[in-house]
Formats: C-alpha cells, sequence, structure tokens
C-alpha cells in the first residue's frame, strides 16, 4: 500500500460532455475518494472526506445534494456546502471547507492532476485489530 500522501501521476477523471448539469461521478485513487459535480458547465472536485468527522460525505453512491440539488450536503449529519467554493455554509463544521481536487482540463477530459496532496488513508480498524490479535 502506497503511504504518500500525494497524487503521484495524473488520471483520467472524465469528459465533461458525458455529465448532465448538476450530475456527480465518484473516484478513487489509492483508497482515498473523490468526487466531482458539474455546475455551470465546470466541474466542481472535492475528496470525499467531511471536515466534521473526516468520513465520507455520501451514503448512495453518486448522491451528493440535498433536496432542492442546489448544495452538497453530508448524509451523516446533515451539513451543507457550497458546490463551487466546498464551504460549509450550516452544520457542524460551518466556516470549514471541503479539501478541492486540483483538476487539469484538455478539452472535453478532465484529468486529477498530478503533484497535488491527498488526505491521509482511511485506517482499516478491522485489518488493525486483527494484527494486534496476533501480535498478542
Ligand atoms: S460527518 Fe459530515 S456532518 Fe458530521
Amino acid at each position: 500500500m502506497d503511504s504518500s500522501n500525494r497524487v503521484e501521476a495524473e488520471i483520467l477523471l472524465c469528459q465533461l460532455s458525458e455529465l448532465e448539469e448538476m450530475q456527480a461521478i465518484e473516484l478513487e485513487i489509492e483508497q482515498r475518494k473523490l468526487f466531482a459535480i458539474r455546475q455551470d458547465n465546470q466541474l466542481r472536485a472535492y475528496w470525499n472526506t467531511c471536515p466534521h468527522l473526516g468520513i465520507p460525505l455520501n451514503w448512495m453512491p453518486e448522491k451528493f445534494l440535498d433536496l432542492d440539488g442546489s448544495l452538497i450536503q453530508c448524509s451523516s449529519h446533515g451539513a451543507l456546502f457550497q458546490i463551487d467554493s466546498g464551504e460549509c455554509i450550516a452544520g457542524p463544521c460551518t466556516g470549514d471547507h471541503l479539501q478541492q481536487v486540483e483538476l487539469r482540463i484538455d478539452g472535453d477530459s478532465i484529468y486529477v492532476a498530478a503533484n497535488q496532496p491527498m488526505p491521509a488513508a482511511p485506517i482499516n480498524l478491522r485489518a488493525q485489530a486483527l494484527a494486534d490479535l496476533e501480535d498478542s
């Protein structure tokens, strides 16, 4: 497992034309999840980690928006985030921001840019518990 907290190489995320307005797409890079939403013909991308507890925002695949479809909503405790800035405007982490994913745009192709920081890998509690058992 790669323990570095950087995206080493550029990765194709999608073709912008494949997405409808306000449609989301997800991708996983070395156990870190990210998502992107098409808004106003642009793609806004964030690491899928809520600033409140550091857990993924969504329960359902590619479902990130509130009932109005105008804000990103965390499914755990309801924090609401602006789509264009990632700023939390309501909920337990108000004022915090989602961590933006840097993209590179080449025509219709959207890439996750290389050489950018990414969140720490999630801890696998089950694997950790089994390793601890073996050690004892
Ligand atoms: S984990 Fe997202 S609001 Fe609590």
